[in-house]
């Protein structure tokens, strides 16, 4: 990381400072930042909220989020104590403009006390009601009018869907310049996300082999195992097209797909990324039933074999709730490199494990020259990139069986992050918050990337809210996901893998059985 004397002054505004995403992301990212020396030697948090708190009431709650969150584990007291005068709190209404006439004065004391001008981080940590709000109050009290020095920082939802998407970003853009605003995606901030675009180009190996003459088909999983927990309320009115699809699946969609870029410049990454998205095929209304599926859990099984109600018993969603917990969708790219290469993409919550992985399917060879015994049990080569919890690269191919005989099997070769570096991944956040300090918006979406996808989905989203699903619920929790998923591949005889294991109890498994023999 760079060194803090290169990062300058900062002041970190936090709208919905004492809320849960600051408690739980927010401040333990900015604290093991600190902790690894990469936060500016002048640097000041304030958090703004509605409810009346005290500077130190504040930090005690904020220091319980850490020791829990911490990459560092419980904080040592002399961190802490060293950390927490950074934070201070302003209690002040969000739709009140003598909250942000406070608040620039705070900025300017501040950098009246550092002799410096420094930058400001407006981060919005409020429910999404605000983020229409917030942006207004900040360019009427011309705290945005720096283009250099002021930032804002916005959290998904971006918008509900395209009009919605569309009047947020306008809003926005009233008050903010497109290079002030960073649109996070957590997804974005993985040390495997990122390494996508590692793989991909700094890599000589694969890229010419990744397209439509060499792939088949390629599958993007992102399976949780948890369920809705307490989030209920939010979810009913999103389900998993919205939470999940639109944003984070989208991202790996585009980095998996895009073409090289020129160079690691933000802006010239993220067109190559929205590229992919104006070439994939629009879905059309009346056909998204063979484009998309959806399901919802019903009780069942945790990975520990634990009972779990479905998802209409869950805390804050309706006993009729027609709300999707998975959805899978078949997406087209109409471009030279992946015409007619079908993309399938799915999510779901309670399904048997947490898994996301993009798994590459090579075509089979154009001609088997190996006698028919040889090749029992032939398996054309996948790629896997594992995302998490395995974090790493995993390619199998046919290899020659010990013995006299020419016999082939399916091998793997696999890459292990934990394995192959020391450096432990740091968190998605803290990777995020310190490229908005440093004002470096590769890894956050721009306007045009989220129109693009909303504007993708809105056939689907348009169909299923104006459809009842009728079956739901239709996958049983600790399944993987509702029956008729697998017939979005079926046509083309193509199959859902099984996730990848990159560590598996005692190392990886040994072939024993002789091909053919099983
Ligand atoms: C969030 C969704 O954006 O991502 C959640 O709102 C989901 O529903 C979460 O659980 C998954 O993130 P991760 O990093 O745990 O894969």
């Amino acid at each position: 990381m760079k060194p803090p004397d290169q990062l300058e002054p900062t002041v970190f505004v936090i709208f919905g400072g004492a809320g849960d995403l600051t408690w739980r992301k927010l401040i333990p990212a900015l604290f093991d930042l600190s902790q690894d020396r990469s936060l500016p030697a002048e640097f000041a948090i304030i958090a703004v909220d509605r409810i009346k708190l005290g500077d130190d009431a504040l930090r005690r709650r904020l220091h319980d989020g850490v020791n829990q969150f911490s990459r560092f584990g419980k904080a040592k007291a002399a961190a802490w104590n060293q950390f927490a005068p950074h934070i201070q709190y302003q209690q002040g209404d969000f739709k009140q403009a003598t909250t942000y006439a406070a608040l620039g004065r705070q900025c300017a004391r501040l950098e009246k006390h550092w002799s410096a001008k420094a930058h400001r981080i407006f981060y919005l940590a409020t429910p999404p009601s605000m983020f229409g709000e917030i942006p207004k109050y900040l360019g009427r009290a011309g705290l945005a009018r720096d283009r250099e020095f002021a930032r804002i920082v916005i959290e998904k939802p971006i918008g509900y869907d395209l009009e919605s998407a569309l009047a947020l970003n306008a809003v926005l853009a009233a008050s903010f310049a497109e290079s002030q605003i960073f649109r996070i995606d957590h997804y974005l901030g993985k040390e495997t996300v990122q390494n996508i675009l590692a793989f991909r180009f700094a890599n000589p190996l694969f890229e010419p082999i990744w397209n439509r003459r060499y792939i088949d088909y390629v599958t993007i999983t992102v399976a949780e195992a948890v369920g809705v927990e307490h989030r209920g309320g939010y979810y009913d009115q999103a389900g998993a097209l919205r939470d999940m699809v639109q944003n984070h699946l989208m991202q790996l969609f585009c980095l998996v797909a895009m073409e090289p870029m020129v160079s690691f410049d933000a802006d010239e990454i993220r067109n190559k990324k929205v590229d992919v998205l104006h070439a994939a095929r629009p879905i059309h209304r009346d056909a998204v039933a063979q484009s998309a599926v959806r399901g919802q859990y019903g009780p069942g099984l945790n990975p520990v074999g634990k009972k779990v109600p479905g998802y209409r018993e869950e805390d804050g969603v309706g006993p009729e709730s027609q709300t999707e917990t998975f959805a899978a969708l078949k997406l087209y790219i109409d471009n030279w490199r992946w015409q007619d290469v079908p993309f399938y993409l799915r999510t779901g919550k309670r399904l048997p494990r947490q898994a996301s992985e993009i798994s590459i399917q090579f075509r089979a060879v154009p001609h088997r020259s190996f006698p028919p015994e040889a090749s029992l049990g032939w398996q054309p080569s996948r790629l896997v990139l594992a995302i998490q919890p395995d974090e790493g690269i995993v390619l199998g191919f046919q290899a020659k069986y010990p013995g006299p005989k020419m016999q082939l099997r399916p091998v793997e070769m696999r890459f292990n992050y934990r394995e192959s570096f020391e450096a432990p991944s740091p968190d998605a956040y803290e990777t995020l918050l310190w490229d908005v300090m440093k004002n470096d918006a590769t890894l956050f979406m721009r306007a045009d990337q989220v129109e693009a996808a909303w504007r993708l989905l809105l056939p689907v989203l348009e169909a299923w809210s104006s459809t009842q699903p009728g079956d739901f619920p239709n996958y049983a929790a600790g399944t993987w996901g509702p029956e008729a998923v697998q017939g979005l591949l079926a046509q083309q005889e193509h199959r859902w893998p099984q996730p990848a294991e990159l560590v598996k109890p005692g190392g990886p498994p040994k072939i024993k059985t002789r091909p053919g023999s099983s």
